[in-house]
């Protein structure tokens, strides 16, 4: 606790360098894309487990809430990205840590440069949406409420983390000195396999998240998800009945050249999202937990759990079918939200 409260203190009160600032905005849109990412892969999910919650979950994202949370998401990612390959690009070079103030003056503008554009183009989408007579719109009521199960399952998986990680700290100890000196070598080889794991697969996951976030926003747009008779982005499909669960069932069943490819592609990206965002939460978790053996170790229990939890149902998602049945279901569902 305090070293979060000194870090929050002295990043206020400390107006130094710009590379402090990069440093604190790096860590904070991480992290909130790590929170997206986490709502984003259950109820993706739910397109084969439970294609009605899908419908109220596309629904959720066309209200007026969380278009602004689109907006912040993308300027979260273009930041971020940006800055992940400034660092990347620096750290293999260390001959430029000279030039890590001008990088940084590059990546606010050049995040400026890209978003302008992108968020021109999906205003437009926005303002088709919200300038058509039939569109229907979720309540905020509605909204809040169906975001509840998922703060549960976020405060149940980090008290299961402090419950385990205190169990564990009873049965094998906290470690003495010795025991910790002794590990210390073999640590140190994990962290640099760590470390260099965030700068490759930062850069990997450029092409695709900006990919995966050009066919959801820009081309096609989140309120296109639900629209009837469009080309599906990136298949010949047409979603004929106009659901999501219709829209993702198009995508992940497209064959092209014999190859399931938004499969494939979606099955990268999730991997390689996944396991950055959540070591990146375990870095931040266990930099605040220092203090505390036990809530240390809660830390990586907690990113642990957090990540198999998402690697097991978005690869289940991938891997099961959507057939007719969970479209019906999905047409019924869609008629209950907006008779
Ligand atoms: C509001 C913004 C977004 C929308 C509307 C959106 C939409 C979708 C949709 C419709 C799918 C279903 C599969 C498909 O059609 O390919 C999907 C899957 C996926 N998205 Fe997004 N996406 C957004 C942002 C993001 C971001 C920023 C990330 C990465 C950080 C991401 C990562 C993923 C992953 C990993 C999957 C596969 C999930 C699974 O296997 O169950 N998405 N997204
Ligand atoms: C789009 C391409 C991306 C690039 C180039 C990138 C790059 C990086 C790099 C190089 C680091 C290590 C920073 C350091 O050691 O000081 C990092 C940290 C981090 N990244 Fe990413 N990243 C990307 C996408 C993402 C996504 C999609 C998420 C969330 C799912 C994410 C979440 C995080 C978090 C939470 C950290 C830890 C921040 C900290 O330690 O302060 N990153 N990223």
């Amino acid at each position: 606790m305090t070293s979060l409260v000194l870090t929050v203190t002295e990043t206020l009160r400390y107006r130094g360098a710009l590379g402090q600032w990069s440093w604190v905005l790096h860590r904070i849109t991480g992290l909130g894309v790590v929170f997206f990412l986490t709502l984003h892969v259950i109820d993706t999910s739910w397109a084969v487990f439970y294609p009605a919650l899908y419908v109220e979950a596309i629904a959720i994202y066309q209200t007026p809430l969380f278009t602004i949370g689109e907006f912040a998401l993308i300027a979260a990612v273009v930041y971020h990205a940006l800055n992940g390959l400034r660092i990347a690009v620096i750290d293999f070079k260390p001959v430029w840590w000279k030039h890590q103030q001008r990088a940084a003056i590059y990546v606010l503008i050049g995040s400026v440069i890209i978003c302008i554009p992108v968020f021109i183009l999906m205003f437009g989408h926005v303002l088709d949406f919200y300038n058509d007579p039939n569109r229907q719109v979720l309540g905020l009521d509605v909204v809040i409420r169906s975001q509840i199960p998922f703060a549960i399952g976020i405060a149940l998986a980090v008290v299961a983390a402090v419950v385990l990680a205190g169990l564990y700290g009873l049965i094998a100890g906290n470690g003495s000195k010795t025991a910790a000196s002794k590990r210390k070598p073999q640590g140190s080889r994990i962290e640099r396999f760590w470390w260099s794991y965030m700068r490759i697969s930062g850069v990997l996951i450029v092409p695709l998240v900006f990919g995966h976030l050009a066919m959801m926003h820009v081309i096609q747009g989140v309120f296109d998800i639900t629209a009837a008779g469009h080309t599906v982005v990136g298949t010949g499909l047409i979603n004929e009945s106009g659901t999501s669960v219709e829209f993702v069932a198009s995508r992940w069943n497209a064959l092209i050249a014999g190859i399931a490819v938004w499969r494939i592609y979606d099955f990268g990206l999730l991997a390689l999202v996944v396991v950055h965002g959540f070591n990146g939460l375990r870095l931040v978790l266990t930099d605040y937990t220092n203090f505390s053996p036990t809530l240390k170790r809660a830390a990586v229990l907690f990113s642990v759990i957090g990540a198999v939890i998402l690697l097991t149902l978005g690869s289940l998602a991938l891997i099961l079918t959507i057939d007719s049945t969970a479209i019906e279901i999905a047409k019924e569902a869609a008629l209950e939200l907006h008779p």
